[in-house]
């Protein structure tokens, strides 16, 4: 892509949305957080000390472009605990946060001109790294009625001689469902390139996830990362899982681009693995209450939700009886009433009359957001 096409580069909507906030904040108006996928959770003890340890050792100079071994090793013991499956550590990178982990994984795994297939709702950056990079984003869409479900036989039948790959999100921002494990197992077998983004993994209500490693460890890359799980956002610490014929490809891309991930990071990292079950377990219930308490309260305000999140703590709502298009709806929102919630245009041309609602903050933000919107909606609407 030539600087001259970065107009055909569309702005991340929401975080528009979170600095007009920010800036009407700082003008002194109180403003209401349901925009941002950022928990409010504190940082594990556990990790802020060894991020202090870390920095009274001077540790932090630059690491081995993989990252440090202790939290490689640590991730490659995750795999085989959690999904059985045997990953060496030498096919594991930390990285920039996961959002590093995509780009290095898009480079690794397409050419330019490449089909990429993104499954609508996506993730806002998806179609926008993928034009960044000189390939085309093709989007496959999925239905609320469907539970967001992906259906195999129109995936199949989307895919063209020029489309190589596709990237996944499961448990997916901004639905927060899961793939089922059929539906996974039937993407591994499909002749594609995969990249699995499972930063949401660890947030299920229900049971365990599947990660596209068990079904596909050979042709697929994984992305996770420290943001969501144990809420490190500013850390920007993120991993990749690399197919073992890309491990030097993707060596050189870090080496060149990045370096290596943040040091401090990395070693405060390590402790995340230490983190009590029951504390990780007490932080699931509290986002699988807000959850209950959200749904609960949009049903009785006439906003239907026709599917079941599973996990993490985004809602997508259908507001397609109030708008055109959701983000005059959400610029509005914040003008009259204060509240900060993400247009649905960020998540596909498709979802654009829907809003996503986060609730990875505290339940008192989330009341308190809910009940601006039902002012604004009994007021203006
Ligand atoms: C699906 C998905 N992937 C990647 C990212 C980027 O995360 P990171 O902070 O690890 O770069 C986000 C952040 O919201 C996300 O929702």
């Amino acid at each position: 892509m030539d600087s001259s096409n970065l107009e055909d580069i569309r702005p991340f909507y929401v975080m528009e949305i979170l600095e007009k906030a920010l800036k009407l904040q700082s003008l002194g108006r109180d403003i209401v957080h349901l925009e941002i996928g950022e928990p409010t959770e504190n940082v594990d003890n556990l990790i802020v000390d060894s991020a202090q340890n870390a920095l009274n050792n001077k540790l932090y100079r630059y690491t081995n472009s993989f990252g440090i071994e202790t939290l490689r090793e640590k991730i490659s013991q995750y795999y085989e605990k959690v999904h059985n499956t045997l990953v060496s550590k030498e096919r594991i990178m930390i990285t920039t946060g996961s959002s590093a982990g995509i780009v290095l994984a898009v480079l690794a795994s397409t050419s330019i001109n490449d089909e990429v297939i993104v499954v609508e709702p996506h993730y806002p950056c998806y179609p926008q790294i993928l034009k960044i990079l000189g390939r085309i984003p093709r989007v496959f869409t999925t239905y609320e009625k469907d539970n967001f479900q992906i259906n195999i036989d129109k995936l199949q039948d989307s895919i063209s001689q020029n489309t190589t790959s596709i990237i996944i999100n499961s448990p997916s921002n901004p639905t927060s469902v899961s793939q089922n494990q059929d539906v996974l197992k039937s993407i591994s077998r499909l002749n594609l390139n995969i990249i699995s983004d499972e930063i949401y993994h660890g947030l299920s209500f229900n049971s365990k996830t599947n990660s596209i490693i068990e079904f596909a460890s050979k042709n697929s890359f994984i992305v996770n990362g420290f943001s969501k799980l144990y809420a490190m956002t500013g850390w920007r610490l993120g991993y990749i899982v690399i197919p073992s014929d890309k491990v030097r490809s993707v060596q050189k891309l870090q080496q060149n681009m990045f370096i290596c991930a943040p040091t401090i990071s990395q070693h405060a990292a390590v402790s995340a693995y230490n983190i009590k079950n029951k504390v990780q377990k007490n932080i699931l219930k509290s986002y699988e209450q807000k959850r209950d308490f959200a749904l609960r309260f949009l049903n009785e305000m006439g906003i239907k939700v026709n599917y079941t999140p599973d996990a993490a703590f985004y809602i997508l709502c259908n507001f397609q009886d109030y708008c055109e298009s959701s983000l005059d709806l959400c610029k509005d929102l914040l003008d009259k009433v204060g509240l900060a919630v993400a247009p649905g245009i960020d998540f596909g041309e498709n979802y654009k009359k829907y809003v996503r609602i986060s609730y990875a903050g505290s339940m008192e933000e989330l009341q308190k957001g809910l009940m601006l919107l039902k002012e604004y909606m009994l007021k203006y609407k």
